[in-house]
């Protein structure tokens, strides 16, 4: 039985998509003003919705954080790319992006090594470098609709 205060790790199923939107969606709203500008993150979200995550959280590739029974981050690794990473800003600071992190890293490289890709959004790059990733380009996250402000994003990879 989990007790309430202690965070857990496990594989995602169906049941999480709606949670792991909402999650990106509270994570998002904390990158504004800095480093996002404020039109940028309100429509960071445009067009998206649960059913964006449905797949991959069927399918068991996103690892999710629970304090308790209440989803507060989650990650998401496949092979040769690390796709996502986010952490309820309530429990940012605590290790669990870390502990999340390395999780997804495992999945990014089922032989255990191998380069892996990462488009960083620009705060937390920095958290990215502690894990051995360095920046080796910028680019804009793909897939906008025109007319919408574009993300920018740092590509990094932990190539040597
Ligand atoms: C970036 C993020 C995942 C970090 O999660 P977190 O749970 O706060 O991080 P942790 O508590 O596990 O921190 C682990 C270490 O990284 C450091 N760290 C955390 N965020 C950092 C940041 N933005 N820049 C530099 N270092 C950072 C911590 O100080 C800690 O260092 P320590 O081990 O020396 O004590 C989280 O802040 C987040 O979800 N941000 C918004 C969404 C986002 O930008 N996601 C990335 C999309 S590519």
């Amino acid at each position: 039985m989990e007790t309430s205060d202690r965070i857990t790790y496990r594989r995602s199923t169906a049941d999480d998509a709606e949670a792991v939107f909402a999650l990106v969606g509270a994570s998002v709203r904390t990158l504004s003003p800095d480093p996002y500008p404020r039109e940028v993150v309100a429509t960071w979200m445009a067009g998206r919705a649960s059913d964006d995550y449905l797949e991959d959280c069927r399918n068991q590739q996103i690892w999710i954080a629970e304090l308790g029974s209440v989803p507060i981050g989650f990650a998401h690794g496949v092979p040769g790319e690390l796709k996502r990473l986010f952490v309820d800003a309530d429990h940012a600071g605590r290790g669990v992006g870390a502990a999340l992190l390395e999780r997804a890293l495992r999945d990014t490289t089922p032989d255990g090594h191998g380069i892996v890709k990462i488009e960083a959004t620009l705060n937390a790059a920095p958290f990215y470098e502690k894990w051995g990733f360095k920046e080796v380009g910028r680019s804009v996250f793909p897939g906008r609709d025109e007319g919408l402000p574009q993300i920018d994003v740092i590509v990094m990879s932990n190539d040597r």
